[in-house]
C-alpha cells in the first residue's frame, strides 16, 4: 500500500479507529475531471439568496462540465440533521456534520456549494478547519428588511409574530464575517448578476495549475 492515501498505522484519538485509505488520490480525481475540487461555503441570512444562487450556479457549471453539488441546510436538516434544533449548540453540530460531509465530497472531486446560514464566526472557522484545502467563504449579503419583505418560506412572518423564537435575524443574531473570500450583495444586485459573480469566482479558483 505504498501509494495509499490517508492510511495510517496509528489509531485516532478515539480508540481503535483506522481511517481507510485509497489508491485514488484527490489530485488524480481532479485531473480526471479537469478541475480542482473544493468547498464554497455560502453564509447569510435566510432569504438572502444562498440557495437560489447556488441552484443557478450548479446548473450552469454542470453544463460546462464541472462535477458540482449543492449541500443545503434545509435539505440536510430534513435527513441527516433531523435531530437538531436551532440552539447555538445544535447549529454548531449542524455545521460540524455538514463540514465533514462537504469534505468527503471534495475529497472525491466535487465542487461543493454549501448553503448554510452559519450565523456565528466560531462555527464558520470550525468548518474551515475541518475542510482545510480549497475552502472559500462567500457572504451572501442582504439587508434584513429585504429578507423580511421577500420571506419566501413565510418564516419571518412566523418569527415576527412570535411563533418561532430563535429565528436568525429576529430572535437570534447573525455575525457578519470579516474573513469572506467573496461578498455578493443581493440587495444591490439582480440574482443573475450575483450568480454570474459566483460562477466567475469558482472558475478562477478551480482551474488546474
Ligand atoms: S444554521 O444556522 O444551522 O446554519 P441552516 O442553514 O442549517 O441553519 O438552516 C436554516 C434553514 O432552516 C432556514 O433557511 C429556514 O428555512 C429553516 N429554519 C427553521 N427555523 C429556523 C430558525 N430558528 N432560524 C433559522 N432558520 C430556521
Amino acid at each position: 500500500m505504498s501509494n495509499c492515501q490517508h492510511n495510517t498505522a496509528e489509531p485516532l484519538a478515539q480508540d481503535n479507529i483506522f481511517p481507510h485509505g485509497s489508491f485514488i488520490s484527490r489530485n488524480m480525481r481532479n485531473r480526471r475531471l479537469g478541475h480542482q475540487s473544493g468547498v464554497i461555503w455560502l453564509t447569510g441570512l435566510s432569504g438572502a439568496g444562498k440557495s437560489t444562487i447556488s441552484t443557478l450556479v450548479e446548473q450552469t457549471l454542470f453544463d460546462r462540465g464541472y462535477l458540482i453539488t449543492v449541500l443545503d441546510g434545509d435539505t440536510m436538516r430534513a435527513g441527516l440533521n433531523a435531530d437538531l434544533d436551532f440552539s447555538k449548540q445544535s447549529r454548531q453540530e449542524n455545521l460540524r456534520r455538514a463540514g465533514e460531509v462537504a469534505s468527503l465530497f471534495a475529497q472525491t472531486g466535487h465542487i461543493v456549494l454549501a448553503t448554510f446560514i452559519s450565523p456565528y464566526q466560531e462555527g464558520r472557522e470550525y468548518v474551515r478547519s475541518i475542510i482545510q484545502n480549497n475552502f472559500y467563504l462567500v457572504h451572501v449579503e442582504a439587508n434584513l428588511d429585504d429578507c423580511i419583505d421577500r420571506d419566501p418560506k413565510g418564516l419571518y412572518k412566523k418569527a415576527l409574530s412570535g411563533d418561532i423564537e430563535n429565528f436568525t435575524g429576529i430572535g437570534q443574531g447573525y455575525e457578519n464575517p470579516n474573513d469572506a473570500d467573496l461578498i455578493i450583495n443581493t440587495s444591490e444586485n439582480e440574482i443573475e448578476t450575483s450568480a454570474n459573480k459566483l460562477i466567475a469566482f469558482i472558475e478562477s479558483i478551480s482551474s488546474l495549475k
